[in-house]
């Protein structure tokens, strides 16, 4: 190293180290761990990458546009944490690890409060394009007892791949909630999602674009779960089959959530009047209790 290498060195690590004392006076605990490590690795990528000051300042604008094309409809931000990993690896650090229980994935940009309750047997999609699914199962604990009274969230895109908070209006289609019966069990009626591409006309799009990556996600119905007693869930279904389940943009694919979504043809459909072919796909959700981490 010579002198001047050292003296760059020097000059790096006392920026680091005058802006962590900065944050070492923080009231809360915790604000000041994360604003501790986010200062120490946030510096060392700089200091790793030997980041420009032009590169510096794309970042910025960068950061800008994300925030500037953000609505209460468009979320660019959750995107960015999507397509870097970064939801999906709090996914896997928060959801509780016990065997048998079923596994969580990326929750969204799309989830919206205040979608309507449908009764059991009911339809979410009522005038969406697409083919009609019917989609059941039951709600179990770990031991294999139905959890009654479950609430289930489900949302989905339409056959255009386009959730009803993307169109002009406020439709509000392909999303509802019902609740578990006596015996833990559920069903409702929906459209045979479609893969569709993350919205890709903003920043990250870019991103994605230049990086060589696609935009798409493999067919998928999201489901939120929440019981008294129990971790709420926040999970899909993936259609077995679907293209784009090996490369999915926001990495949220897991095998045990890829489920067959049957074919139906000259079966009369539960509790409905379809004309055509329709399709079956059977969920049990296994929930675990609240508290319990591993097991
Ligand atoms: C979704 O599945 O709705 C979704 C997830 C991540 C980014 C964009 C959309
Ligand atoms: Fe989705």
């Amino acid at each position: 190293m010579t002198d001047g290498d050292n003296l760059r060195a020097r000059r790096e690590r006392a920026v680091t180290d005058e802006v962590l004392a900065s944050f070492s006076d923080a009231e809360s605990p915790r604000l000041k761990e994360l604003m501790a490590a986010l200062v120490e690795h946030l510096h060392a990528f700089a200091r790793e990458v030997r980041l420009t000051e032009t590169e510096w300042d794309l970042a910025i604008n960068y950061l800008t546009e994300a925030g500037q094309i953000s609505t209460d409809r468009r979320q660019e931000f959750i995107l960015l944490s999507d397509v870097l990993g970064l939801s999906m690896l709090t996914v896997g650090i928060n959801a509780p690890a016990v065997h048998g229980a079923t596994e969580s994935t990326v929750f969204g940009p799309f989830f919206m409060q205040g979608s309507p309750q449908i009764e059991r047997g009911g339809n979410i999609a009522e005038g969406v394009k697409g083919q009609p699914c019917y989609i059941h199962g039951v709600v179990r604990d770990v031991d294999g007892a139905p959890v009654p009274s479950a609430r289930i969230e489900v949302w989905e895109a339409d056959d255009d791949g386009f959730y009803d908070v993307q169109y002009e209006g406020d439709k509000v289609q392909g999303r509802g909630h019902l609740f578990s019966g006596p015996d833990g069990e559920y069903d409702f009626w929906c459209v045979l999602p479609a893969p569709y591409p993350i919205p890709h006309d903003g920043p990250v799009g870019r991103l994605l674009a230049a990086s060589n990556r696609s935009p798409m996600r493999p067919a998928h119905v999201h489901f939120m779960v929440t019981a008294p007693g129990y971790s709420s869930l926040i999970t899909h279904i993936f259609v077995e089959g679907s293209d784009h389940l090996d490369g999915d943009a926001v990495f949220g694919v897991k095998p045990s959530l890829i489920i067959e979504f049957k074919e139906r043809v000259g079966f009369p459909a539960p509790g409905a009047h379809v004309d055509g072919p329709w399709v079956e796909a059977e969920f049990d959700i296994v929930l675990s209790r609240s508290g319990e981490s591993s097991r």
